[in-house]
């Protein structure tokens, strides 16, 4: 298993996948699955920040999360929101979403369940998101915190918005990285940050199959 923690724009779902079909692995993103539960919150017509309705909400959401790297998707309640938890109203509402307390204990405990069963297969697993090596999975044999320049992770992020057709601008996805990355870091329940035994990778002034190279490299380097 691969754990890939790590904040917004560094490109990491891109290369999270691309390394799961190098390795033959399964790949879960599990920033999807907050993703999603924010979608839910939003159809309900529940304040974001209210925790404890966010919590019923989640409580009475039900995920399917894909985990093939070549088309991964996730499905709310029979309903394939794969596009619409791209949404920039999903994007605002998923950080207090996430940083409620149940919400987290119910995601984990779906994340370990997906690890466990997909962690003896050939290739193993890739798993992405912000609190994978410190809490989802901290005996896993790999963790990479992989990291770039707010300005860098914004111009990526801008590019792949406007490529998808979602209008943006690099200044006002620079101002939602820096919102994002104080949040996640900043929240009291699994906070983002590195773990003690990750190995850190800035990929600013790498491309792609850069990052993807460096981390074949370090999974070859463990055996
Ligand atoms: O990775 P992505 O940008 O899709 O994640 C969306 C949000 O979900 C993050 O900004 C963060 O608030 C939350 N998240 C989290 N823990 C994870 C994955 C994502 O809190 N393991």
């Amino acid at each position: 298993m691969v754990a890939l923690d790590g904040p917004a724009g560094t490109g990491k779902s891109t290369v999270a996948k691309r390394l799961a079909m190098a390795l033959d692995a399964r790949y879960l993103d599990t920033g999807s699955m907050y993703r999603a539960i924010a979608v839910a919150v939003l159809r309900a017509g529940v304040d974001p920040t209210d925790e404890v309705k966010v919590g019923e909400v989640a409580d009475n959401a039900k995920l399917v999360v894909g985990t093939d790297p070549e088309k991964p998707g996730i499905v709310l309640d029979g309903d394939d929101v794969s596009v619409e938890i791209r949404g920039p109203e999903v994007t605002l509402a998923v950080s207090p979403v996430s940083a409620a307390r149940h919400v987290r204990e119910l995601l984990v405990a779906q994340q370990r369940a997906i690890i466990a069963d997909a962690v003896d297969t050939v290739g193993g697993i890739v798993v992405e998101g912000r609190d994978i090596g410190t809490v989802v999975s901290p005996d896993a044999p790999l963790k990479v915190y992989l990291t770039a320049s707010a300005d860098a992770r914004a111009a990526r992020r801008t590019k792949q918005d406007n490529a998808a057709g979602r209008e943006s601008t690099v200044d006002a996805v620079l101002a939602d990285v820096r919102r994002r990355d104080t949040y996640d870091s900043s929240r009291a329940v699994s906070p983002l940050k590195a773990a003690d035994d990750a190995v850190e990778l800035d990929n600013t002034d790498l491309d792609l199959a850069g990052t993807v190279g460096a981390l074949l490299d370090l999974v070859e380097s463990r055996g």
